[in-house]
């Protein structure tokens, strides 16, 4: 279903790893809808991951740059310019990792030097993203930058780890340079608080599936997939969203606001059936 919705903008996609990174869904809607995106990821990944698959299956160039290294995109942002022709409309941040999450850290139990690379890789990466491109100029007026958040960082997930606090922070930042990149040339900040999706990086979470499968229940509208997650990341580098900044938007099915629902209150129930039934297991 193409609507063109995105004729005649050109963005960034940071991210974009394999065939399940929501980054990769965005980058292949956002060219169905009439964009042209630039992939970039880190020399690493584009190693490892099938990154170029995508950039020949889309057409376009691939940049690598390591989004905690200002060089690297200071490199990207000038090079991206000198792809367009200039400024460009959209950036999307989809990027994360956490030492302690893959390495089984407690959370009472932090290596605090892996502590500091899971916030520079998924924090302070998208405040080093904005302040490069607005440096170099990159962005056009009323452009829209995005990144991915989850809700654990504002409610308590056991298994999410230091994550949960490098998520509050990008929340924070979009909402501080949201302040001063809006003012200055209507630029928009937003991050997409996600449903657990099953990526490469979601995969990392300790209890993943079990937290799918609670998330899935819990929902209304269940889990939202990563090619729903596209698709309202389209919307946000849109001109139809041109007054919405300094946001974190939850796209997921209605959980954030959920409490308790019937079917949850009776399998809690069923717990203490069974505990009475088996007193001594
Ligand atoms: N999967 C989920 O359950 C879920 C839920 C909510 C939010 N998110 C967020 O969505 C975003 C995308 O993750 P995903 O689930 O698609 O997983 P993914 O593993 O496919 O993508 C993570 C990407 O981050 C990149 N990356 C890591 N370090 C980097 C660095 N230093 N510089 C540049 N890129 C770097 C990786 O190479 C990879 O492409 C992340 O911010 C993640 O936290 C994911």
């Amino acid at each position: 279903m193409s609507s063109k919705l995105l004729e005649g903008k050109k963005g960034i996609i940071f991210g974009a790893l394999n065939e399940l990174s929501i980054a990769w869904k965005v980058a292949e809607r956002a060219v169905e809808e009439g964009a042209e995106v630039v992939l970039t990821n880190t020399a690493m990944a584009l190693r490892m991951g099938e990154t170029a698959k995508l950039a020949e299956k889309l057409n376009t160039i691939l940049i690598p740059a390591d989004a905690t290294n200002v060089e690297e995109l200071d490199h990207l942002m000038k090079e991206t310019m000198k792809h367009f022709g200039g400024p460009f409309d959209f950036i999307l941040h989809s990027i994360g990792m956490s030492p302690n999450v893959r390495k089984g850290r407690h959370y009472s139990d932090l290596d605090y030097n892996y502590l500091d690379k899971t916030l520079d890789v998924s924090a302070v990466s998208f405040h080093k993203v904005i302040q490069t491109a607005r440096k170099n100029d990159a962005l056009k007026p009323w452009g829209s930058i995005v990144a991915l958040s989850y809700v654990a960082a504002q409610r308590t997930f056991y298994g999410y780890n230091d994550m949960a606090d490098a998520k509050s922070l990008l929340e924070s930042i979009a909402r501080s340079f949201g302040y001063i990149y809006g003012r200055e040339k209507n630029v928009r900040i937003n991050t997409i608080s996600q449903s657990p999706t099953p990526t490469t990086a979601g995969q990392g979470v300790k209890g993943f599936d079990y937290l799918m499968d609670f998330s899935e229940r819990m929902s209304p509208l269940g889990n939202a997939s990563a090619d729903e997650c596209a698709d309202y990341c389209l919307t946000l580098f849109s001109d139809y969203t041109r007054k919405v900044t300094m946001q974190n938007l939850f796209h997921d099915g209605g959980f954030s606001n959920m409490g308790m629902s019937l079917q949850a209150m009776q399998q809690y129930n069923k717990s203490f059936e069974y505990d009475k039934e088996h007193p001594f297991d």
